[in-house]
């Protein structure tokens, strides 16, 4: 636990929407004291989109842009995101967008073992509310959260199943901004999702 009082009084954090049944989960993420990211969050970043929702989305951690809004997914990787669930029909407000860590690791550094810990039951929480069909990993720390030691190379969409729902491991958007020939792969691995979520429905 951290001592002091981290800096985001939870009034600073109600710009989002909260979804149904997610009050009390996202008032305990806004006060969360449980890791040192506590003291250097502007905002806490819980998530964004309806609950229940088929499609969720879990990414690495907030940026700069995300932890002054308290919504993920708002800067450049959420534009392209935005674009890849254009092709496939889907906009921001029919899926659910979450991260591993729900503050800002400060510098963009990337979230250590202890800070994804302290929040992995509010990805549980998440995730119970979601009850989703597919879950997209985007990014090396949520695929390590269903497929622990896999690279992203080898395995990057190619779903399993994982207590009847379907887990797709993607390439972060970030990484297809850096390297303009993963554009292409991440929006084959997109259209994979379609699929998942027919036959789950049929
Ligand atoms: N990258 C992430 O992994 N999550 C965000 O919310 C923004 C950028």
């Amino acid at each position: 636990m951290v001592e002091s009082r981290p800096n985001t009084p939870s009034s600073l954090a109600p710009l989002y929407e909260v979804p149904g049944g997610a009050a009390s989960l996202y008032e305990t993420i806004a006060d969360c004291p449980r890791c040192p990211l506590a003291r250097t969050r502007t905002r806490t970043v819980p998530g964004s989109g309806p609950l229940p929702c088929d499609l969720v989305f879990v990414g690495e951690g907030p940026g700069q842009r995300e932890d002054e809004l308290g919504l993920p997914f708002v800067g450049r990787s959420g534009q392209f995101l935005d674009e890849l669930l254009g092709s496939i029909g889907r906009s921001r407000q029919d899926v659910y967008v979450t991260n591993v860590v729900k503050c800002r690791p400060p510098g963009n550094r990337d979230p250590e073992p202890v800070e994804i810990g302290a929040c992995r039951d509010y990805l549980d929480q998440q995730l119970a509310l979601a009850r989703p069909t597919v879950v997209a990993t985007l990014g090396r720390y949520s695929m390590a959260r269903w497929f622990p030691g896999e690279r992203i190379s080898d395995i990057h969409g190619r779903e399993r199943q994982f207590e009847g729902r379907w887990v797709i491991p993607m390439y972060h958007p970030a990484a297809a901004l850096r390297n303009g020939s993963l554009r292409a792969v991440m929006k084959a691995d997109f259209a994979r999702i379609p699929d998942l979520l027919e036959a789950a429905a049929s």
